[in-house]
């Protein structure tokens, strides 16, 4: 397994959900985390936890979907922090409504925030990964970005744009015989703020995930160097699927709920 001692974790949306257990779990193995967030509070909190519980943790206010300022702080972190060995492209944002009842606004910052940003974070850190031939990509995708289901157009967009993102950028890699690995990682709902409201029909294929347990998984996926984390398991069963008629694939889905699961959807109250 990898020793993340001595490495410098980058991780973007690492004050709340996923980011901050990502972040607390890299620490606890000895990385030293930067988050970047725009939820300022959560930044200090996740900070002061981090670094009570004796690891080395730097933050700065980021809006990941703002290139100039991706770019900026990317030089700021160099010089302050040093080479980042990490880069978890993790903050996401949903609209979480029907299509038509999405602002333009809010589309197109799913696509700045999923997608873009991971553009502006790889086109800051990658040069230095090339220059030394090590580092790790990971992108936070999700299970819709694998199968598009009702309510999640703009996410699923971004999602599926976020798994392609990896993909080639892992071939462009290879292609080069460049140590430097990537990972994508995609989770069927977690239990947390982000989807709170969301249900599933049949818990036992597709539960509402542990965000404990998916950080943990991430964090060892990194530490393995897998390049691919899908869960639950039933989720991989969508590329086979995809061999029936459209017809009959979606009426698959919608037998196992995920069409009805954003019919209550609440998400991020603040
Ligand atoms: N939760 C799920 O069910 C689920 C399932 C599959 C995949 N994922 C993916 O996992 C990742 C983390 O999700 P989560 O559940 O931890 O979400 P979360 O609890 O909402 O945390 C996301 C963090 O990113 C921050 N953020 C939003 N826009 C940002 C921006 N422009 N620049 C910097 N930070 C920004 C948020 O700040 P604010 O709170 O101020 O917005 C928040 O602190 C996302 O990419 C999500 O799509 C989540």
């Amino acid at each position: 397994m990898t020793d993340f001692s001595n490495k410098v974790t980058l991780i973007t949306g690492g004050a709340c959900g996923l980011g901050r257990l990502i972040a607390q779990k890299m620490a606890a193995k000895g990385s030293r985390v930067v988050l970047w967030d725009i939820a300022e509070e959560s930044l200090a909190n996740t900070a002061s936890e981090i670094s009570a519980a004796g690891h080395q943790v730097t933050t700065y206010y980021c809006d990941v979907s703002d290139r100039e300022t991706v770019y900026d702080l990317a030089e700021k972190v160099k010089k302050e922090v040093g080479k980042v060995d990490i880069v978890i492209n993790n903050a996401g944002v949903v609209c979480g409504r029907p299509f038509l009842e999405c602002k333009d606004e809010q589309l197109e910052r799913t696509l700045r925030v999923n997608v873009l940003a991971h553009f502006w974070t790889v086109k800051a850190f990658l040069p230095d990964m090339i220059r030394t031939n090590s580092g790790h990509i990971v992108t936070v995708a999700s299970a819709g970005g694998i199968v598009g289901s009702a309510g999640l157009v703009d996410y699923a967009a971004s999602k599926f744009a976020a798994f392609g993102f990896d993909e080639a950028l892992r071939a462009e890699l290879k292609k080069q015989r460049l140590n430097i690995h990537t990972t994508v990682v995609c989770p069927y709902f977690i239990r947390g703020e982000m989807f709170a409201g969301v249900r599933t029909r049949f818990s036992f294929l597709l539960p509402i995930l542990d965000p404990e347990k998916v950080s943990e998984r991430i964090v060892k996926a990194i530490a393995l160097k897998k390049q691919r984390l899908i869960m639950p398991p039933l989720v991989y069963t969508t590329w086979p699927l995809r061999l029936l008629p459209v017809s009959i694939f979606d009426k698959v889905a919608t037998f196992l709920g995920i069409n009805d699961a954003m019919d209550e959807f609440q998400g991020r109250r603040s």
